[in-house]
C-alpha cells in the first residue's frame, strides 16, 4: 500500500480518503484545558544518578509519583547529545525521503520481522486506516537496521546505546520507588538479553486533521518507552479521563511506562494510554526506544509485590505471546491487559 507521504505528495489533498476517517466518541474530545505544562510531572536524570543521597531519594520519590499516578513523565538533563538526538531525526526524514520502491524492500510482514516499514498500525484489526508511516527495528538484543540512507544504521546504533543507559537508569530509580532492591527489574525481565525496538512515526501535514488520527488510543505493551520528537507536537497522554496534549521542554525525552511495568508493579503503577493527532501545517516525526524483556521472558507480578492487599493482578504469560496476543487485539485502551487478569 502506498504510504501516507506518498499520498500526500502525489495528490493535492483537500480532503481525506474516507479509510482514513476516525470515528469518534465524546470522551475522544475531552481536552484537558490547564496549564498543561505545570501538571505533567518532569524529572531531572541528574539528580537520580547524583552524589547526593537525598536529591537522588528525592528524584526516585518524584518518579514513584510519576509512574504510580501518569504512568508518564518528561525528563530532562538526560545527558544525550542534543546533535545526536537531531542527527536520528535528520536520518528518519532521509529515510522517509527514500522512493516507495526502496522503502518496499524493508516492508517486512509478521510482527518479528526484525526491520518493517509501512502505513497505519494494525490494518487486520482496525477499522481504518491512521495518519502515519513508520520504521520499526528489533535493535537488541541485535541489531538490525536499513542500509540505506547511508550512514544511518550507525547513527541508529550509537544513539540506541545511549537511550538504554537511560533506561538502565530509570529502571534502577523505579526498583527502588518500588521498594525493591536497585537490580529487581533488570535481573528479573534478562535486560541484558532484553528487547529494545526504535520505531520512527512519520505524520504527514494532514488537510483535514479533526477528521484523522495518527496514533490511536493505545497502550505500549514493554516496561517503558523513551519518545523524542521534531519540536512538533502531537502526543496526548490520558489523565484522569481527559486528554492531556504535551509540549515538552526541547531537548527532553518523554517516557511512558508500558503494559509490562503494570504486570510487573502488580498494578501499582499504570502503562498510560496515549495517542498522536496530526497537523495541517507541518511533518511530525516522534523517535521511540521501546524497553522491554527478552521475549522468552515470563511475565508475573513481583512475587515481593504481592501481599494480602494485592493479590496477584494478573496471571504469568511470555513477552513474545503478550505481544502476538495484544496484535490480534483492537487497540482501544486497555483491553490486552484484561485478558491476562
Ligand atoms: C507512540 O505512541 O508510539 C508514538 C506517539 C507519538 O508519536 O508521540
Ligand atoms: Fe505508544
Amino acid at each position: 500500500m502506498l504510504s501516507v507521504k506518498g499520498l500526500v505528495e502525489s495528490h493535492c489533498l483537500s480532503s481525506i480518503p474516507s479509510k482514513f476517517v476516525c470515528p469518534k466518541t465524546p470522551e475522544d474530545s475531552m481536552l484537558c484545558e490547564s496549564d498543561i505544562n505545570n501538571i505533567i510531572p518532569t524529572i531531572d536524570f541528574s539528580h537520580l544518578i547524583s552524589s547526593n543521597p537525598n536529591q537522588t531519594s528525592k528524584a526516585i520519590q518524584q518518579l514513584g509519583l510519576a509512574c504510580r499516578d501518569w504512568g508518564f513523565f518528561m525528563l530532562i538533563n538526560h545527558g544525550v547529545a542534543e546533535t545526536l538526538r537531531n542527527e536520528v531525526v535528520k536520518g528518519s526524514q532521509r529515510f522517509f525521503d527514500l522512493t516507495e520502491e526502496e522503502k518496499k524492500e524493508y516492508a517486512g510482514r509478521d510482527l518479528l520481522d526484525p526491520i518493517r516499514c509501512g502505513t497505519s498500525f494494525n490494518p487486520s484489526v482496525e477499522k481504518n486506516l491512521f495518519w502515519r508511516d513508520y520504521l520499526k527495528l528489533q535493535v537488541h538484543p541485535h541489531f538490525h537496521a536499513p542500509t540505506n540512507p547511508p550512514g544511518f544504521s550507525e547513527i541508529i546504533e550509537k544513539y540506541c546505546e545511549k537511550s538504554r543507559g537511560v533506561v538502565e537508569v530509570l529502571l534502577k530509580g523505579i526498583s527502588r520507588s518500588l521498594g525493591l532492591e536497585e537490580n529487581y527489574i533488570d535481573e528479573k525481565m534478562n535486560l541484558e538479553s532484553g528487547s529494545q525496538v526504535f520505531v520512527v512515526n512519520y505524520y504527514p501535514p494532514c488537510p483535514k486533521p479533526e477528521l484523522a488520527m495518527g496514533l490511536p488510543a493505545h497502550t505500549d505493551h514493554g516496561l517503558l518507552t523513551l519518545l523524542m520528537q521534531n519540536q512538533i507536537g502531537g502526543l496526548q497522554v490520558q489523565h484522569n479521563g481527559e486528554w492531556v496534549p504535551v509540549n515538552p521542554p526541547p531537548n527532553s525525552y518523554l517516557v511512558n511506562t508500558g503494559d509490562q511495568m503494570e504486570v510487573l508493579s502488580n498494578g501499582r503503577y499504570k502503562s498510560v494510554v496515549h495517542r498522536a493527532v496530526v497537523n495541517k501545517k507541518a511533518v511530525r516525526i516522534s523517535i521511540g526506544t521501546a524497553h522491554g524483556p527478552s521475549l522468552d521472558t515470563c511475565i508475573h507480578p513481583a512475587s515481593d509485590l504481592i501481599t494480602h492487599d494485592y493479590p496477584p493482578a494478573y496471571r504469568a504469560i511470555t513477552y513474545k505471546d503478550y505481544m502476538f496476543l495484544k496484535q490480534s487485539n483492537p487497540l482501544d485502551t486497555k483491553s490486552c491487559l484484561d485478558l491476562i487478569r
